[in-house]
């Protein structure tokens, strides 16, 4: 390595499995250096000073095309999932283009600036134009040179809810989504419901497609998709490249079932996306008191191995009338309602908006801190994952392809009352 042609180098980083402070040098976008006390000049020096430095966030499950549409044409009165699909279903009948790509990169922006470079996102193909996945595929492309973003092809109401549906879920393969999508718990039938995960993994297979289908996200313990995408994917020999997204019910089921289910899904190898923030306030909402937490087995499921990463799901639409895309709230709301406040499981929280957000996207090869890999990183006002969860941390600044794309400054507070 000579010295002139380093482009930019962070000094005195705290990583993460890294007993000392290392210094990380860029150049042509990639990691080119990590050691204890680089001699190198740079054009470019960033004082790290013994902060946090991070993988970048992944958002595992987000719909880009509902987002920031809170209150049109009306609020979700009764807070549930079902109001919320009937407030969209009116939403999209005046979709465009350029409302859509919109309101996706000003969502994409504010995530960005808060450490998320790699995002999966559903687009809902149930509107007869396609609009919102001919937005999404638009905008995958228009952010690829600082953000990577997964479209998956969604019916929201349902594979055989309406003529033309399954068609159009095809369709959108044709036109480019990463991967196929389906809602078997909203399906008019239970048969229906397992019809559609059969016909989501015949369509994956023949277009070489992930899969991530919204499965049982209801309170009802007699939804029993999980098991039948399971099977699927043993049979088909998927295995991780199919993922489970909200599983809410899995947290309804009878402990008898459970058990058996994940003896399943141990098998199956799949991977799950919870969505804490949001599922916290949605379900539970026919339940008096006590009071469903609506959020599926995330710490059993983890502890059995398997891979469970977590997302935003919603920032202010029909569904969720909050939320800033900030995946560290997401793992903080994860620490809670699942109660996971062990030490080691609540780094566990912080590596599922991370690390294993990476293994159920299958961006693996580029993601992550280590000579060779793409200069994805960020910087965090922390200086463990325990910290940046506790305090909500800063991400002071986010380093794209090897390139600064965003710098924050933390807050700072001057006290002004009475010395004690
Ligand atoms: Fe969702």
């Amino acid at each position: 390595m000579t010295s002139s042609k380093i482009a930019l180098i962070l000094r005195q980083c705290r990583l993460l499995g890294h007993d000392n402070l290392v210094d990380i040098a860029i150049q042509d976008g990639a990691i080119e250096a990590i050691a204890p006390q680089l001699e190198s000049l740079a054009s470019q020096e960033l004082a790290v000073n013994g902060k946090l430095v991070s993988p970048p966030f992944v958002e595992s499950h987000i719909h880009l095309d509902s987002a920031l549409t809170v209150g049109q044409p009306r609020w979700n009165q009764s807070g549930t999932l079902f109001e919320g699909i009937d407030i969209w279903r009116d939403r999209k009948q005046s979709l465009s283009l350029e409302d859509v790509k919109t309101r996706a990169i000003t969502t994409l922006k504010l995530q960005a600036q808060q450490g998320v470079l790699f995002v999966r996102t559903h687009a809902d193909v149930s509107e007869a134009n396609l609009t919102a996945l001919k937005a999404l595929l638009e905008v995958r492309e228009a952010v690829r040179d600082w953000l990577t973003v997964q479209v998956v092809a969604f019916p929201q109401d349902g594979v055989y809810g309406s003529p033309g549906n399954e068609a159009r879920l095809e369709e959108a393969l044709k036109l480019g989504a990463d991967a196929v999508g389906g809602i078997p718990h909203y399906e008019m039938t239970r048969e229906d419901g397992v019809q559609s995960v059969h016909r989501i993994f015949e369509l994956a297979q023949r277009y070489d497609r992930l899969i991530d289908i919204h499965c049982d996200e209801i309170d009802d313990d007699q939804a029993r998709f999980l098991e039948v995408v399971a099977a699927c994917a043993i049979r088909s020999g998927l295995g991780d490249r199919v993922t489970a997204s909200h599983t809410t019910a899995f947290g309804s089921y009878n402990n008898a079932y459970a058990l058996k289910l994940m003896g399943l899904l141990e098998r199956a190898r799949i991977n799950f996306i919870a969505n804490p923030l949001i599922n916290i306030t949605l379900q539970g909402r026919t339940d008096t008191y006590p009071k469903r937490r609506g959020v599926t087995r995330v710490k059993e499921l983890w502890q059995r191995g398997l891979n469970v990463s977590l997302g935003n799901d919603c920032v202010q639409d029909p569904w969720y009338s909050l939320g800033t895309g900030n995946m560290l709230a997401v793992a903080s709301m994860a620490v809670h309602v699942c109660q996971m406040t062990g030490q080691s499981e609540i780094d566990a929280c912080y590596g599922m908006v991370t690390t294993h957000g990476a293994r159920t996207l299958k961006v693996e090869d580029h993601y992550g801190l280590a000579v060779g890999k793409p200069a994805n990183l960020v910087v965090l006002d922390a200086d463990s994952p325990y910290e940046a969860i506790r305090h909500s941390a800063t991400v002071t600044h986010v380093i794209s392809r090897g390139k600064l794309l965003a710098q924050t400054q933390p807050a700072t507070t001057t006290w002004l009352g009475t010395d004690v």
